[in-house]
């Protein structure tokens, strides 16, 4: 990932920013970034705090999208968070795709966006509540769409699961053994690695929200059946770790803007961090007691 020298360029891939599309990458994700403090954690807040995401049912959509600035903050929402994490994964894939692959990948990037991005905005602006209501769209009773979304969530949890436990192993074991594989070892090392791997699993929480979104458009039994998995006990715990992972991805994002734009944040990176990991513990706690609440 590239990022303005601090005086600790990150060890093991240094990129010097080559301007052109670089450049314009780097800056749009901090831009995109700010816009997300209001529009992500905004969304988070009504869907995981004021309510659980099992209470988000049609009824719930139905409210919101009878008024169109909610259409409008949904597709604002839509638009900032999914191409602000495909640029991001563009950075990421840089560090791991050989050159030779880096276009065609890169290229997939930017058709899964333009797919996504329109399926999105469909279904938030082509939405007729009369007819999803009372079901009579063509693929209203097919429910088994909402079983594969449903099962896509249980396999989702269980990536997530996984790459949890081998997150804390690698973490625990470069702490043991003492190795320092970027940024010297310190705290940088810790927050570029959180922020990477809560980036990319957000990105991808997103679109599998994009689909289960889009059955709202369907037919109400479609989109509530899909809405109830989110009450399974399997799946509670991913929903506590992804408002987790998008309010430590947000405050080390601010982090990582004012160690880039101020003139104390290099110095201050270690400390903010801290704070970031302190405040995200904090701010995660009231959406367990709101899911244990609903669920149980
Ligand atoms: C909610 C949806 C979001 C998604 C899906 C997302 C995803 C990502 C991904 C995949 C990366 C690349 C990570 C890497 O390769 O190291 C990234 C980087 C970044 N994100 Fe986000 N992000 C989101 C929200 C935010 C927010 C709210 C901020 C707040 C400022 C933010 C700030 C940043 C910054 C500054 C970078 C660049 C990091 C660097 O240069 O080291 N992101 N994001």
């Amino acid at each position: 990932m590239a990022s303005m020298s601090t005086g600790k360029g990150r060890s093991g891939f240094e990129l010097t920013m080559s301007g052109g599309s670089e450049r314009i990458a780097w800056y749009f994700l901090r831009v995109s970034g700010a816009a997300l403090v209001f529009f992500a954690l905004g969304h988070m807040f009504i869907t995981h705090y004021l309510n659980a995401p099992s209470e988000t049912t049609f009824n719930f959509v139905a409210d919101r999208w009878a008024n169109p600035l909610w259409r409008t903050f949904d597709s604002l929402l839509l638009i900032s968070a999914l191409w602000h994490g495909l640029v991001g994964l563009r950075f990421t894939l840089a560090d791991y795709v050989p050159r030779t692959g880096r276009a065609a990948a890169y290229g997939v990037l930017w058709i899964v966006g333009l797919i996504f991005t329109v399926l999105g905005l469909v279904t938030i602006f082509t939405f007729d509540e009369a007819a999803a209501r009372d079901n009579t769209g063509p693929l209203a009773g097919e429910i088994w769409i909402g079983d594969l979304l449903g099962y896509s969530l249980y396999a989702f949890a269980l990536v997530t699961y996984i790459g949890v436990i081998a997150l804390a192993i690698w973490v625990l074991n470069n702490m043991r053994n003492g190795v320092a594989t970027i940024y010297h070892g310190d705290a940088g090392q810790y927050a570029w690695v959180l922020h990477r791997s809560t980036g990319v699993g957000i990105l991808f929480f997103l679109l599998v929200h994009i689909l289960d979104i889009m059955l709202v458009g369907l037919g109400r039994d479609v989109y509530d059946h899909t809405v109830e998995f989110y009450a399974e006990p399997f799946i509670i715990p991913m929903e506590l770790m992804l408002v987790g992972a998008v309010i430590y991805h947000t405050l080390n994002g601010v982090r990582i803007i004012a160690i880039n734009f101020t003139k104390r944040g290099p110095s201050r990176e270690k400390r903010y961090f801290w704070w970031v990991l302190a405040l995200s513990v904090l701010l995660t706690i009231p959406s367990i007691f709101v899911i244990f609440a609903a669920e149980f």
